[in-house]
């Protein structure tokens, strides 16, 4: 089992949904935690929850897609607590449709927010961590993925997310490499289906994206289907627990994620047979 007693733990997107749920299983185990959000409001809100519970937590504005904002953040709850045990990489965004449909503004901040934000947080926290790790204490990144990094689900389409969400495995397991060695770990979140508010994600889409704007309430009625927050925190923690790389929340992933490793071992099959000298 992780020892989180005193740790220090960032969570980013602490402000709503599996950050909030994750932030309060940190905060249960007796982590302190910075709650760093786009949303000045709502981190505070997940911070006075976790002072409810009795956890030490401080709220953070921040855009994961301004790297300068990021190393400066750094520093500053380095300052405020002291050395950083885990970081959740947790902020992302969602909009729905197939390519075609996807307005390039929209590709643009999908990108930034879930894949620049997630490569600007590891280039802020990598030195503070490594700090703590050559001390000899806990050092983990712990990347939120989705059951969109495993395959295409048959519920959408949303596919310039699932891409952005299949760049966050990329980058997870290439760091997973960089790090090897210097007694950093590394993990994957992949959520199935969680009843957030990620379907509203547009609220916090900045101005240069085409600003926020409230989805229709309508839009969250596919979310009703998923797990509650609470129980993927407990997933990821048990997974973290058993030092797992990769953490499945919701075993109906298997139903579209087998037939594509299926594909792969039978491609893989095929070039053995099909090249037999290189
Ligand atoms: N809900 C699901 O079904 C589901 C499934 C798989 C993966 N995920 C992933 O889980 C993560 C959390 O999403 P959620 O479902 O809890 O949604 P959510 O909308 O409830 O929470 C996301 C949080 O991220 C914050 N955020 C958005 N843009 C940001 C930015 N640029 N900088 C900093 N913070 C920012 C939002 O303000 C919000 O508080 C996301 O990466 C999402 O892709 C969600």
């Amino acid at each position: 089992m992780i020892d989180l007693n005193n740790g220090i733990v960032v969570v980013s997107g602490g402000g709503s949904g599996i950050g909030r749920g994750l932030a309060l299983k940190a905060a249960a185990r007796g982590a302190r935690v910075a709650v760093v959000d786009i949303q000045r409001d709502a981190a505070a809100e997940t911070v006075a929850l976790l002072a409810a519970a009795a956890g030490e937590a401080r709220a953070y504005e921040a855009d994961v897609t301004d790297l300068e904002a990021l190393q400066t953040l750094a520093s500053q709850i380095e300052r405020d607590f002291g050395c950083i045990n885990m970081v959740f990489n947790n902020a992302g965004v969602f909009s729905g449709g197939t390519l075609a449909q996807t307005r390039p503004q929209d590709f643009g901040w999908l990108f930034e927010v879930n894949v620049r934000g997630l490569y600007n947080a590891i280039q802020a926290f990598l030195p503070a961590l490594e700090r703590t790790a050559a001390a000899g204490g806990l050092a983990h990144f712990v990347n939120t993925g989705s059951e969109n990094s495993l395959a295409v689900p048959p519920l959408g389409p949303f596919s310039a997310y699932t891409a952005t969400k299949h760049a966050v495995f990329g980058i997870t397991d290439c760091l997973r490499r960089d790090v090897k060695g210097s007694g950093i770990g590394v993990s994957l979140i992949c959520p199935g289906l969680v009843q957030t508010n990620l379907w509203n994600a547009k609220r916090t889409r900045q101005d240069r994206f085409g600003g926020a704007r409230e989805a229709a309430a309508a839009a969250g009625g596919s979310m009703a289907a998923g797990r509650t927050i609470e129980a993927t925190a407990d997933t990821v923690f048990e997974g973290l627990d058993a030092g797992e790389f990769l953490i499945v929340t919701d075993p109906r992933i298997r139903s579209f994620a087998a037939p594509r490793l299926d594909e792969i071992a039978r491609a893989l099959d095929t070039a053995d047979a099909r090249i037999t000298t290189l």
